[in-house]
Order: C-alpha cells, then structure tokens, then sequence
C-alpha cells in the first residue's frame, strides 16, 4: 500500500493504528459495479463477503463502511455520535465542499432550515404540480410512443423530474445541462471540474438569482425559501446560496435514478410488467416495492469524539459511510430481499434516509414516480431491454443504471 495521500481519489490511505487488519476491505464508493452484476447484487455480494459488519477501506481518504441495517441506521441518525458536519468522501475534497444547508448541519441548528424545506415540499404546495407532471409524463411519452423506441434514460429519466424541479425553483430550462452537470459532480465526479469549483460555480450561477428574489419574490421555492426565517432572523447571503445548492443537488439526480432502476428492473421482470399493466391498480402496492428493492443514496457522517463501536475504537474525525443500501438487503429486514414482490407483508428500508435528515423530497418523489407509471402503463404497457442489451451500473454517493434503449411494439 502507497503512503498517506490524504483525500486522493484513487490513492490510498495507510492504515491508522485504531484499524485492525481484519478489517480492511478494498472498497472504492466511485468504482463501477463489476460486469455482470447490478449495483443491489453488488451490495449484497460486499456484505456478504464481508468478515465483520464495519469495516474500512483505504480509498476515498480512509473511511468506515457499514454493512448491517443497525448499524447503518445508527450512523444516519445518532447525531450525538455521527456527526452531518462532513457528509461525502473523500472528506477533505468532497466533504469539503459540499458542507450544504441543511444536510451539513446537526441538530438544533438544522431545525429552522429544515423547516423552510418542509414548509415547500409537502402534499398542499405541490398539489398543483401534479398536473404539471401528469401533462408533461404525456408529452414525453407521446413524443417517442410512435417510433417504438426510445433512449429511456436520455429522453425520459434526464428530462421529467428535473424539468419539473426547474418549474418548482423557477429557473430556465436552457440552464439544465449546466446545473446537472454540476450537480452529477458532487455525486459521480468525472474529473472535469475540480469540486472547489463546483461550489463556486453553483454560487456564481445563484448569486444573481438570490439578489432579484430578495428584491422582487416570485411564487417560487428559491423566493420563498431565501425570504424566509430562521430563528427569528432572515438568512444571510450565504445561508440562502448553501440552502439553494442543496435543494438543487437534493431534487436533480435522485428521481432520474429511481426511474432509472424501476424501468430497466419493470423491462425484465416479464409477470410484473404484464401484471401491472392488466390491473393498474397494483401500482400503489409496486411502488412500495419499488422504494424498498431499489435504495441509491450512500452518505456517511463523521465521527465526533473517539467512541467504541462494533468492537472497534472510532477516532475522532473519522468517517463513516452509512449506505442506505444496506438496510433494505439485510435479510434481518426483509425475506429474500433481492426479490422484488408485490404485497410483501412488512417492508422495512431506509431508502429516503433515516433521522432529522430524512428526505424532504419524498412526496414529491412518490408523486413523480406514481404519475410516471401510471401514465406509461397506459401508453406502452409492453416494453423491453432493446436487444436484450446487458446492463451496467455505476456506484457512487448515489448509484445508478448507464442509458439504455426499451423498445415495444407499435
Ligand atoms: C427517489 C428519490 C429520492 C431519494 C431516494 C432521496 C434520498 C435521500 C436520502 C437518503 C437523504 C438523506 C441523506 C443523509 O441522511 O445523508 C435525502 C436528503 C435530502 N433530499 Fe432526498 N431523495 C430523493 C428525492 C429528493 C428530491 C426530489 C428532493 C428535492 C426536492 C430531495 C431533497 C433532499 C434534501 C434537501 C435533503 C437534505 C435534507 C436534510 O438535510 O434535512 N430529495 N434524500
């Protein structure tokens, strides 16, 4: 193993004394999922092989993985011990510039901005979008319908979540290629931009934006979450760009990848698909399962003072990644978990997160994710994988399926 490189994607990182070497793994989070296996049979593989359930890996700097549901969801929500303040790896590049509000924040100080989220992200202000997302799942689906074909991922998964969460911040459309690819930066870094600049980018493009809003509020989340509150006082310039950033991070990357794996998954599973589409109503029931078989996010917390921990010594500053893959695949959790099943009795997983932190976005996910079905079942109920083309996956801060092409009949 090379020297300490500290924070060196792609180097590694000696081992420190509080590491046993039975628990050393050779584990890199931005690695692509080996061939011939998908990004959820890649977890299960990794836990399995796995001689105990923490263990550390050199890459991305040095950090702990946990591989049980408990100790996954401990890590996500014992804030006393596992601290927001540093949620990427490697800590000092990526962690470092992404310590966003209020994903960045512990409680109590994350409180006030989460409430600004709530207040814009539940059930009655996104009442009137559903309609949104209802015309424009049509206009999609319609747009490509007639050709039999279409690349799923670039012309349906890319466009409809992030299209509407430019409708919700009020921003053009022209500046989506931009900001996803800033956005894919913090998650699936390619190495075109350092991360330092992502966030200087980010702040450069909303800089200008904040200002207007300040002066003249529009109807829009970006306005009403800037001129909101925090404890009493409003939030400072910087407050209001960090809060942006993440909501646009938060509302651009997950929902394409959640379409990404239900639709690849629904093209192969031939008795789900033609269940579905002979009884719609199954929707509801698929959708649980679809949440629970399919998590992405995998973010870690850093360790607040040094602890005992499944039988090892945590330092102080040390990081451990908390996948929220880990907990729907533990079969502690549930029966047979690689197996997607409708009406499975209890479902238990952390796919939105668990704690303070839990996702804001949910509803709006759940939302997108059912008028989506709803409206493809009813327009191409037949569908496969073109070609019977093989899959591939990427891992990453949030995993994901490369393109692929479904064709039907027409
Ligand atoms: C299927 C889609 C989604 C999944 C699987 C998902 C998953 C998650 C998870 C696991 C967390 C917690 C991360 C942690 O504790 O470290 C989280 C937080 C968050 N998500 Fe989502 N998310 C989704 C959609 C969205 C959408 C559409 C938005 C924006 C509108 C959004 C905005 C956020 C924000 C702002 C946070 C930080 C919350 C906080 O720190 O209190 N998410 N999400």
């Amino acid at each position: 193993m090379e020297a300490s490189v500290k924070g060196a994607a792609g180097q590694m990182t000696e081992r420190p004394d509080n590491v046993p070497a039975d628990r050393v793994f050779d584990f890199d989070i931005y690695r692509d999922v080996p061939e011939g296996l998908d990004f959820h049979q890649s977890w299960r593989e990794i836990m399995r092989q796995a001689p105990h359930p923490l263990m550390w890996t050199p890459h991305n700097g040095g950090h702990w993985v946990a591989l049980r549901s408990d100790l996954a969801e401990t890590v996500m929500s014992d804030f006393e011990r596992f601290s927001n303040h540093t949620v990427l790896v490697p800590k000092e590049t990526a962690g470092e510039a992404y310590r966003l509000i209020p994903l960045s924040l512990d409680p109590p100080e994350h409180r006030p901005f989460r409430s600004l989220l709530n207040e814009n992200l539940g059930p009655k202000p996104l009442r009137p979008i559903e309609q949104v997302v209802t015309d424009l799942a049509v206009s999609l689906i319609e747009g490509f319908r007639p050709k039999g074909r279409c690349n799923f991922t670039h012309e349906f998964a890319e466009q409809l979540p992030v299209r509407i969460f430019m409708r919700i911040v009020d921003l053009p459309v022209e500046d989506l290629p931009k900001l996803k690819h800033l956005a894919d930066q913090y998650t699936r870094p390619d190495g075109s931009i350092p991360l330092d600049d992502v966030t200087k980018q980010f702040r450069e493009y909303l800089r200008p934006v904040i200002e207007a809003r300040r002066i003249k509020p529009g109807e829009d989340m970006i306005s009403r979450m800037i001129n909101g509150e925090v404890g009493g006082r409003p939030l400072t310039d910087i407050e209001a760009e960090n809060i942006c950033i993440q909501v646009l991070v938060g509302g651009l990357d997950t929902v394409v990848n959640m379409l990404g794996f239900t639709f690849s998954h629904l093209a192969k599973d031939h008795a789900l698909r033609r269940a579905i589409a002979a009884d719609p109503s199954l929707i509801d029931d698929a959708l649980l399962e679809f949440f629970r078989r399919f998590p992405v996010v995998s973010s870690a917390r850093e360790v607040l003072r040094d602890q005992e921990f499944e039988g090892v010594l945590l330092k102080a500053g040390d990081m451990v990644m908390a996948p929220t893959v880990v907990v729907a695949m533990d079969d502690a959790r549930n029966e047979d978990p690689l197996e997607f099943r409708l009406g499975r009795k209890a479902r238990q997983h952390s796919t939105f997160g668990k704690g303070s932190h839990t996702c804001p976005g949910a509803h709006l996910a759940r939302m997108e994710m059912k008028v989506v079905l709803r409206e493809w079942f009813a327009r191409i109920p037949e569908f496969r994988i073109e070609d019977d083309a093989p899959l591939r996956y990427s891992n990453g801060i949030v995993g994901s399926v490369k393109p692929f092409v479904l064709e039907w009949p027409v």
